[in-house]
């Protein structure tokens, strides 16, 4: 079974598959193209397990688990990895790039797994040069919390490759569900339309952020409203990926209101920039 990963990318997602694979008990070698972003990935997941700890919600100590991982900067580390993850900038270009590097350095045997949220399974499969061995595992942030890994193969994957990718969902702790490569996965597909419906429904004046998340809280039974999800998540990448969503599909749903263009030009981007659709200044 797997032992050794290599994690491609230390940026929001990155980091959590990291955390959450150390955590697990596996060895990580955690790579990113930035000195800074992998100092930053580092400083998030030791926060992130000392939360946990404190809570006493680890089997063993914060520093063991961080003592698996390796942090680098140079690709090379990852040749003796048994599987790997890639999680870094949402571009075709940059990822195939990539791809192209690390087929130089690990065998093509080796199941690897993009993390990717909009691209297409397919098209980056063809650029990994490992075609069967390439799937998509579509993990959600934070990653130490949310339970589901959605599993995409790719019209090339292999079946063996499904299943490596199941077992490592459950090595980590994940459910998983297979989905068909589509715009959007399932959840995205379903949760996109819903956010920018909010924000329409704000755009229109009919209601206040605060109505708007009361009302779907008590009224859907939802654990966090609409508009506060988005300002949890990133208004930018709600935006982002509703943008790429309608121009794979034309499909209006997924067109973000014009409000939302404005905020992201504003930087009003949520939690991470003090204000979104609430203000945080003044809060927590
Ligand atoms: N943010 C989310 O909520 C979310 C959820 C699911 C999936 N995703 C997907 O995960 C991936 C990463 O997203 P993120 O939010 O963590 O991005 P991020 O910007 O936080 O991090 C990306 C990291 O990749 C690094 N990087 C860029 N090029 C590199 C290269 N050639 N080699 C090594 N490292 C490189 C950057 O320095 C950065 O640290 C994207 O494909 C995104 O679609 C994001």
């Amino acid at each position: 079974m797997f032992k050794k990963i290599a994690v491609f990318g230390t940026g929001s997602m990155g980091s959590g598959i990291i955390q959450t694979a150390a955590t697990n008990g596996l060895q990580v070698v955690a790579i990113d193209n930035e000195r800074s972003s992998v100092d930053r990935g580092k400083k998030i997941i030791e926060k992130s397990l000392a939360r946990f700890e404190k809570k006493g919600r680890l089997k063993e100590s914060a520093n063991e688990i961080i003592g698996r991982i390796e942090f680098a900067t140079d690709p090379e580390r990852a040749s003796n990895a048994d599987f790997v993850f890639e999680a870094i900038f949402e571009d075709i270009k940059i990822k195939a790039e990539l791809y192209k590097k690390i087929n130089a350095i690990v065998p093509e045997t080796v199941p690897f797994a993009s993390n990717t949220s909009s691209l297409s399974m397919t098209a980056l499969a063809k650029a990994s040069g490992r075609s069967s061995n390439f799937v998509g595992m579509h993990f959600f942030n934070p990653v130490p919390m949310m339970k589901l890994v959605e599993i995409i193969p790719a019209l090339q994957t292999a079946s063996k490759t499904v299943e490596a990718a199941k077992s490592m969902a459950e090595i980590m702790g994940k459910t998983a569900v297979v989905c068909k490569d589509t715009p959007g996965f399932i959840v995205n597909r379903i949760l996109v339309p819903y956010m920018l419906e909010a924000a329409r429904v704000y755009d229109a004046e009919i209601a206040s952020p605060e109505q708007i998340d009361t009302a779907m809280k008590l009224g859907a039974g939802v654990p966090m409203g609409p508009l506060e999800l988005m300002d949890f998540t990133g208004v930018d990448i709600a935006y982002f990926v509703g943008n790429i969503l309608y121009d794979e599909t034309k499909d209006k749903k997924f067109l973000p209101p014009n409000v939302m263009q404005k905020m992201v030009q504003a930087g009003w981007l949520g939690r991470k920039t003090g204000k979104g659709f609430y203000d945080y200044s003044k809060k927590d």
